[in-house]
């Protein structure tokens, strides 16, 4: 696994997209994996304010979805996605892919996202975040490495921590569309991104605890090509860095 450390929020934005840059001039029909959530969230800003390659033949698939907000809800992925990285980057709608969180029938809808992303030829770059209590998307602990896009539900340590987008905790979704980690682990390249105190002990658990599904984030030792990109804070407890 290689691990960056960087000063600021900012350079954690910048070198991340380096990463997709590279890889979207490499291969402009390269197919993304996005991430939503705070963490992200810097990539994507470098990424449109700086001169980048053409992501016109890019297609995008997102990691997950609340189940019960329609694509319309501002803090739908799908509203996330359209608004902070298809529209800003030019990826077009036709391109763009999100579980759906409001179709009757769910079991279908996780099936047909994990046959649309291989006939897309799977994931080439994945950007990910990590959840303070350790998760992958929304694989909660206890989430099988072996898992497919499927319904979840979420654990209430998520729900609060979500809870800053919505009005009240009452109003945070109980459930999920995630893709599971055994697709997230069929992903070639995994780009982690992730900032803050709060992260520090799942980064640790990811990096150096055991392999475990109760650390959804320790999937990522098993995976060969892995880059965490950290910044001081969320890196403070891992071995041989300075404390900060
Ligand atoms: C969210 C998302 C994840 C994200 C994680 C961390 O709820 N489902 O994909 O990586 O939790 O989010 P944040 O970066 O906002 O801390």
């Amino acid at each position: 696994m290689e691990i960056i450390v960087v000063e600021t929020t900012a350079e954690l934005g910048r070198a991340a997209a380096g990463y997709v840059c590279d890889q979207v001039e490499a291969n402009p029909r390269t197919v993304l994996g996005v991430a939503t959530g705070s963490s992200p969230l810097p990539v994507y800003e470098y990424l449109a304010a700086n001169p980048h390659p053409d992501f016109r033949s890019v297609t995008c698939f997102a990691l997950d979805e609340y189940r019960g907000l329609p694509a319309t809800h501002e803090q739908s992925y799908a509203s996330f996605v359209q608004h902070r990285i298809s529209e800003p980057l030019g990826i077009p709608s036709a391109r763009t892919h999100i579980p759906s969180g409001s179709m009757d029938d769910a079991d279908s809808a996780c099936s047909e996202y994990e046959n649309l992303i291989q006939s897309a030829g799977g994931i080439d770059l994945q950007i990910l975040g990590i959840g303070r209590n350790g998760h992958l998307a929304f694989n909660e602990p206890g989430s099988s490495f072996d898992s497919r896009t499927r319904v979840v539900a979420l654990t209430q340590d998520s729900r609060e921590a979500n809870s800053r987008f919505f009005p009240s905790l009452e109003a945070v979704p109980t459930h999920a569309i995630t893709q599971g980690l055994g697709t997230i682990q069929e992903a070639q390249h995994l780009l982690v991104v992730v900032n803050g105190h709060e992260k520090a002990a799942a980064v640790s658990r990811a990096v150096s605890g055991p392999v475990t599904e109760e650390a959804p984030a320790s999937m990522l030792q098993r995976h060969p090509n892995v880059t965490l990109l950290l910044d001081h804070a969320a890196a403070s407890l891992l071995p041989l860095t300075t404390p900060c």
